[in-house]
């Protein structure tokens, strides 16, 4: 790596930082050089490697949850695309899934997604699995053993095409999967957190979860970036016989 001035900002004895640019950029795309070059400049991905997490949106959901609170010591939580699990570790503690805690509640977390994930202590990992299949869903709900959801979340997102109304209806079908499956397995008062690009006909969509929810917010966390279309739909109080 090619560091102008300093390694770790965070830490520079000097007093102007530049930006630091990698060493193997030649011979990449322009989008793959801006990418690696954002990535080493970016403070949450540092955050995220000092704190053990796997990947900066780890912060996404430390953002919207400690400013919604809605994941609690005890709680039952199904997160649909994972991989490669930063949020899981996150919820995984917010719950006391390992029980770790023995004061507070165990918690469980069934996390699913299309690819191979590492095992997270506390959590039943199931990958590779598609979400949106039946089968995948059925065994979810067999893992859940008859208890209920507290929150449903999901960030997946599909394998970007580059054509934006395609992209666009491709997550607004991994939303409305979750949306259905949310409403078959939550209990009364469960939260729902679906990401989603925005544009389209995301609105349609908000109308629909607020006949299951009493509370519908559009929220961006700030670790989101402000140049992408990423925002999360938070949803809470949803009522079971609707
Ligand atoms: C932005 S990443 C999730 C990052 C994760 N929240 C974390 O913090 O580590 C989106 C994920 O959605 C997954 N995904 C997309 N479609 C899926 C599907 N049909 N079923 C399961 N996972 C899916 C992708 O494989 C990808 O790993």
């Amino acid at each position: 790596m090619n560091i102008a001035v300093c390694s770790v900002r965070q830490f520079c004895s000097s007093s102007t930082c530049f930006k630091k640019v990698p060493d193997r950029l030649k011979g990449r795309s322009k989008s793959s050089q801006e990418w690696l070059t954002r990535q080493m400049n970016d403070e949450y991905v540092l955050k995220a490697k000092m704190e053990n997490y796997r990947a900066r949106s780890a912060f996404k959901l430390i953002e919207i949850d400690d400013k919604h609170k809605f994941l609690k010591p005890g709680d039952v939580v199904v997160e649909c695309g994972a991989a490669p699990g930063a949020w899981t570790q996150v919820c995984v503690k917010r719950i006391n899934a390992t029980g770790k805690v023995s004061s507070q509640l165990k918690g469980k977390h069934v996390a699913v997604d299309l690819q191979p994930m590492y095992p997270i202590e506390g959590a039943v990992i199931l990958a590779p699995l598609d979400f949106t299949k039946s089968l995948s869903q059925t065994r979810i709900t067999e893992i859940l053993g008859g208890q209920l959801a507290n929150a449903v979340l999901s960030d997946m997102a599909p394998a970007a095409s580059g054509i934006r109304d395609l992209d666009q209806d491709r997550i607004l079908e991994l939303a409305y999967s979750v949306l259905r499956y949310a409403q078959q397995i939550s209990m009364d008062g469960a939260t729902l957190l679906i990401k989603l690009w925005a544009g389209g006909r995301i609105k349609q969509l908000e109308n629909e979860i607020a006949l299951h929810y009493s509370q519908v917010k559009v929220v961006k966390p700030p670790s989101s970036r402000q140049d992408s279309a990423e925002m999360f739909i938070l949803a809470s109080n949803f009522k079971k016989n609707t």
